[in-house]
């Protein structure tokens, strides 16, 4: 079958750029000596996972417990839950899944450490746990320094707790356009994580994992090597946003776009607009619009839940019928829109793989 035979929209990932982009993550890593455990929250699928620990990866990091029982139901074996885990019935999830497998989570305050010591308990199995440090987010995670110190004590007095480490990331600074600012930035990240470390060990207490950092400041990461483990995300993809940032040392973002939506004109109201079949329900906008690949010249913006606008400065070169693909402004929230990639080399379509992790958000 071939891309033109194709009913849209659909998302196509192209096999070839993601195994490059794959390959370049684990090299970079494996060069500083760094442990890379990529984050499945932005590609949802247990495939692409095998294809991550295939090239060296210790495992998987997963946003939500219902993204790890997916990861688990799908083979993997070693993960890492990256939000704490909150509440009866998921701490109950939880203990089903260590039983399966190597399930870590992080965790930021008392209450969810004497949940998580009861639970484990209960189950009589132990957890492996790490703190979360809020290392400039301003989202979860203890303050840096003493209170580290604090909550890894009372990890460490709980019988079925296993501390591990801690946790420092800051999503914010991943798209910092300028290169120097985000070094910058991820420098100042990372003294605070290691003054947490600090203060753990002033305790007598050994910091095994120095976990964070995403795609945006992956090189920044492996040349600071402060973390014991880089969980990256969007480099599989590559969204628009992310392609557009500055790279030390580069020209470019070391990574490919593999990620596209493929549209349809479905309607032409003027000489120099189309409409495509998408819209909000294809392809998330929280990114900002989608990034036209060819004709590259249209600019895009939603037309609502089912349609998209294409305009042209002059005359629009597509026909009614015509196939255009575009880059995902945000590849984790598209990617949670859809069943299914199509697998893609070239014009030719070559595999579909689930992705069973789409919408589970609990
Ligand atoms: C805790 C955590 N780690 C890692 C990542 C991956 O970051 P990126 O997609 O920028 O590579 C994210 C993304 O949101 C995250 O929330």
């Amino acid at each position: 079958m071939k891309i033109a035979d194709l009913d849209t929209p659909v998302l196509l990932v192209d096999r070839a750029a993601l195994a490059r982009n794959i390959a370049r993550m684990q090299q970079m890593a494996a060069q500083a000596g760094i442990a890379y455990r990529p984050h499945a929250k932005a590609h949802k699928s247990p495939v692409i996972a095998e294809m991550q620990l295939a090239a060296g990866a210790v495992g998987q990091c997963c946003a939500k417990l219902g993204e790890a029982e997916v990861m688990v139901a799908g083979g993997v074996r070693d993960i890492l839950i990256t939000t704490p885990v909150v509440g009866r019935g998921k701490l109950s999830r939880l203990m089903n899944l260590v039983n399966e497998a190597r399930v870590a989570v992080v965790t930021d305050s008392s209450a969810n450490v004497g949940d998580l010591a009861r639970a484990a308990q209960t189950a009589g199995r132990p957890i492996d746990v790490l703190i979360e440090v809020d290392v400039g987010q301003g989202r979860c995670g203890v303050r840096p320094g003493a209170a580290a110190g604090a909550l890894a004590a009372e990890i460490a007095d709980q019988k079925w707790l296993r501390f591990q480490g801690l946790q420092g990331y800051q999503g914010a600074l991943q798209m910092v356009g300028s290169a120097a600012e985000r070094r910058a930035k991820v420098q100042d990240a990372l003294a605070k994580l290691l003054e947490s470390a600090e203060a753990v060990k002033s305790r007598g207490i050994p910091v095994a994992v120095l976990t964070g950092g995403g795609t945006g400041s992956s090189a920044i990461d492996c040349a600071l090597h402060g973390l014991t483990e880089l969980q990256p995300g969007s480099y599989i993809f590559m969204d628009s946003k992310y392609a557009a940032i500055e790279w030390e040392g580069a020209n470019r973002v070391p990574f490919d776009t593999a990620l596209t939506v493929l549209g349809t004109v479905i309607s032409k109201p003027a000489a120099d607009h189309a409409i495509v079949d998408v819209g909000m329900k294809a392809a998330s906008g929280d990114g900002g619009p989608l990034a036209p690949v060819d004709p590259a010249n249209g600019t895009f913006s939603f037309a609502g839940d089912e349609h998209g606008h294409l305009r042209f400065t002059g005359a629009c070169p597509l026909e009614i019928g015509a196939q255009v693909r575009f880059i995902p402004s945000h590849c984790d929230t598209t990617v949670n829109l859809y069943d299914q990639y199509v697998v893609v080399e070239g014009d030719d379509v070559v595999d579909v793989w689930d992705i069973p992790a789409r919408g589970r958000v609990q």
